[in-house]
């Protein structure tokens, strides 16, 4: 069976309701990344940053999936182990539409980690001023999410799909974030069909065989309904 990697960005649940990063209004444009997206900025002001990912968690439970994350549900339903769907996103809304196996290479917003135990806990409520855990009593949680300058989760096993697979598919990322933004070139180094589907043109429009140019939520189901057809 051809197998497929898809990766999916913040674009991908921009029609949910969840603010992207870097488009006009975006998450980027209300907070200085570095001021709340860091490990420095962790020590140096937890309260601050523990806000930010406190209120960004609490709007997971005024949103839905969409067609696009059903979409892809869909089609790990057709192809099974032969998909892998890596996301850069926190939130929970591929798991919502029914995607089973998601590698959030960024870490996930409904989890607090402890960096006394390592212990996660699946968490829903607000972080801040809570950070006593679970397992080990001690005031040590902080939000699961990988910051700028920390190691992103499941390389290995991204790059290893990224060398075996036939076809990559890139969904809502403006592409200028590492190592993300180089699976594209992971996918073409194998002779990988490469397809972008994106609202507007990215850093690595260039470097894809075909680039749509449209709202997800028609996009991706239109894609998973060739690709399930057989037409691709
Ligand atoms: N449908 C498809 N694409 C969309 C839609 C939509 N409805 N709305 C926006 N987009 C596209 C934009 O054109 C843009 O290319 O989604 C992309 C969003 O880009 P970013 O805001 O940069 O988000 P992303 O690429 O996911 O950021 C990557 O950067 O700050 C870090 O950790 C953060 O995971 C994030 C990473």
């Amino acid at each position: 069976m051809t197998r497929v990697v898809v990766l999916t960005g913040a674009g991908i649940s921009a029609e949910s309701g969840l603010s992207t990063f870097r488009d006009s209004g975006g998450l980027w444009e209300g907070h200085d990344p570095m001021a709340v997206a860091t490990p420095e900025a962790f020590a140096a002001d937890p309260d601050l940053v523990h806000r930010f990912y406190d209120e960004r968690r609490a709007a997971l439970s005024r949103v839905r999936p969409n067609p696009a994350h059903e979409a892809l549900a869909r089609l790990e339903a057709a192809y099974g182990d032969d998909l892998l769907l890596v996301t850069q996103n926190i939130d929970d809304l591929h798991e919502r539409a029914g995607s089973q196996r998601v590698l959030h290479m960024h870490g996930r917003l409904r989890s607090a980690w402890c960096v006394a135990c390592d212990a996660r806990h699946e968490w829903t409520g607000p972080l801040r001023g809570l950070t006593d855990c679970p397992s080990c009593a001690m005031p040590a949680l902080r939000p699961d999410v990988v910051w700028f300058g920390e190691i992103p989760h499941d390389m290995d096993q991204i790059h290893e799909a990224l060398w075996d697979c036939d076809i990559f598919c890139s969904i809502g990322t403006s592409g200028q974030v590492y190592p993300a933004a180089g699976f594209v070139q992971y996918a073409l180094a194998r002779r990988a069909h490469t397809i972008e589907l994106n609202l507007a043109d990215s850093d690595g429009t260039t470097d894809f065989h075909v680039s749509r140019r449209g709202p997800a939520s028609e996009l991706v189901p239109a894609w998973v309904d060739e690709l399930v057809a057989g037409d691709l």
